[in-house]
This record gives C-alpha cells, structure tokens and sequence, in this order.
C-alpha cells in the first residue's frame, strides 16, 4: 500500500485572501527540523531522483504546479500538486520524483531532519536492493 498520503492543511480565508498555517506533530506526524524550497525550475527539468533512509517530509506547491512521483520499490503513483493547502507527505524508503514545473512554481518542502548526504539513496538499485534486505 502507498504510504504516502495528501495532506489537507488548514486554510482560513476572508476578503483580505487565504491563510495556511502548519503546525509539527499536529498537521504532520514530524517536527520539522528543516525547510528549503525549490524555485526557478525549468519547466523540462526533473528534481529529486532520490529516496532517504531516515527522512520524512510534506512537499507543498507553495505557487503554480508541479508533478511528484512516488515510488515504494513495489508500485508508483503520480500526485499533481497545484494548491497551497494540500500537502504530499512522503516518508521514508520512497524514491520520489518531481517535474512539469509550471512557470513560476516554488516547492516548499519541510523535512524532519537537517541535511545529511548519508541519509539518502541517489542510485535506484541500491534503493530496490535495500527495500529487498529489509
Ligand atoms: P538535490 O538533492 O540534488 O536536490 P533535489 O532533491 O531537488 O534533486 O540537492 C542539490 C544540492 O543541494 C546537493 O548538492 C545537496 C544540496 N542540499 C543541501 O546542501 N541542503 C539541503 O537541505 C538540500 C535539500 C540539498
């Protein structure tokens, strides 16, 4: 079963416009450790291509769209993100996947953990060889 999961976040709207707020372990099952963000993403570019043995996240289209493909070693599924109040959280052991980055899109993502380059697996079989061990 895909345990990644879209996340509806709180959003309080008036005249004046939307507000969305998130809160650790309350709207997320995480504390967020770090947050960074990417922006500027050509629209043929693929970002992420990487899966983490500890880390966990939310990845939020903060403005414009974008497409995630998630991948748990067994099936695959793509979530179209184009809205400040869903998030895609994504635990760890998933190799995921980000591209058609609309014009102007940015991806918020808030992680668990600070970076840590050994946390990550960036070559697929190794991941699959890992899930296999597991
Ligand atoms: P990379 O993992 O390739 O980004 P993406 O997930 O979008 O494919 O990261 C690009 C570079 O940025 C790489 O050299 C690692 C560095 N980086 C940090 O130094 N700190 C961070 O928090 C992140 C996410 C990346």
């Amino acid at each position: 079963m895909n345990p990644c999961k879209i996340i509806d976040l709180p959003k309080i709207s008036d005249v004046r416009g939307n507000l969305t707020f998130i809160e650790s372990m309350h709207h997320i099952p995480f504390k967020i450790e770090r947050v960074y963000y990417l922006y500027d993403v050509p629209g043929d570019e693929e970002r992420g291509g990487h899966a983490h043995k500890n880390l966990e996240q939310l990845i939020i289209a903060i403005s414009g769209s974008f497409d995630i493909t998630v991948d748990d070693g067994i099936e695959s599924n793509t979530y179209s993100l184009r809205r400040p109040y869903y998030g895609l959280y994504i635990p760890s052991f998933i190799w995921r996947t980000m591209e058609n980055f609309s014009t102007s899109s940015a991806a918020l993502v808030l992680a668990s953990k600070p970076y840590d380059e050994s946390d990550y697996y960036r070559n697929y079989e190794d991941f699959i060889k890992s899930i296999k061990e597991k």
